[in-house]
């Protein structure tokens, strides 16, 4: 038997092993796993010395995580691209909806209701507003829907992971009117580094990558009868939109801020002092299957 035979027949016999599991989705996934993980090994012609750098490696990104903010894992799937094709492949229907994009680690649940243009920035930065109106695919408003919205402080932190903001700051839920509308006051997005003090920033460091995410705000909209939508929307211009850290970047989502001064007719309406930066976006949501 040649030595490729060898190899081979341990991975023939380790799919085998598999063959008898119940459930038969598992059965193909774990399979599939095996034939790849195996052909990755003789690809790269694996050294018994970069074996154990990889079990280290994965050690400490388990060791990383804390079950509460911290998910090193999720992280590692998003710098390597696996969390936006995970996205690309269970949405690909098209029919109009607004698109999706990485849910990302810092999402909190709970976070408290807001009214109609209500201020959820508890901490300083460019005053900024965003309105729009969540729809059908057939344009028709849609009431009562929730934006659950969260973004970072002019730091570059989210709270919970900086234990210096109040929980409650740049994040809430936001819910349409009985003309789909809603507004958000908050203060400009900014850009901001993924956590880089674990093993993935090693990663990125040694392979002379940067850690940068381009200025967002996140949401997840939720509606009775429609699938829930998890997606940003993008500062328009940022440095950084073309080489985002973890690849969430879809030219649909990206906003463009206008400056308006403190006498636009809005200011009045929701009771705004200052001038501020102003960005329009309707979102389209897709009816959940019946
Ligand atoms: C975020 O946008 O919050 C995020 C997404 C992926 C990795 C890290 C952060
Ligand atoms: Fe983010």
């Amino acid at each position: 038997m040649t030595t490729r035979q060898a190899e081979s027949l341990i991975t023939a016999k380790a799919i085998a092993s598999f063959e008898a599991t119940p459930d038969e989705r598992l059965r193909h996934i774990v399979q599939a796993l095996v034939r790849h993980l195996h052909a990755f090994a003789q690809e790269v012609e694996l050294t018994e010395q970069e074996w154990f750098e990889g079990i280290r490696f994965l050690t400490a990104t388990g060791q990383k995580c804390d079950g509460l903010v911290r998910q090193e894992f999720i992280l590692l799937s998003d710098v390597t691209g696996l969390s936006m094709l995970v996205d690309a492949i269970n949405h690909r229907a098209g029919g109009g909806a607004t698109e999706s994009t990485v849910f990302g680690p810092f999402y909190i649940e709970g976070m408290p209701e807001r009214g109609y243009g209500e201020n959820m920035a508890y901490t300083s930065g460019q005053p900024a507003l965003i309105t729009g109106r969540v729809l059908d695919c057939q344009g028709q408003p849609i009431s009562h829907a929730v934006l659950d919205i969260w973004q970072t402080a002019a730091n570059g932190m989210y709270s919970g992971q900086d234990v210096d903001q109040p929980i409650g700051n740049l994040r809430g839920r936001y819910r349409t009117d009985a003309q789909g509308r809603y507004a958000i006051r908050t203060i400009l997005p900014v850009s901001y580094s993924i956590p880089t003090d674990g093993p993935v920033g090693q990663l990125l460091d040694a392979t002379g990558r940067h850690p940068w995410r381009p200025a967002h705000l996140h949401f997840m909209i939720k509606a009775e009868g429609y699938r829930t939508l998890v997606t940003h929307l993008f500062n328009d211009g940022d440095p950084y939109l073309d080489s985002d850290a973890v690849f969430g970047v879809k030219d649909s989502l990206r906003v463009a801020y206008k400056p308006y001064e403190a006498d636009h007719p809005l200011t009045a309406e929701l009771d705004m002092a200052t001038g501020f930066q102003h960005a329009r976006y309707d979102f389209v949501l897709e009816q959940a299957p019946s």
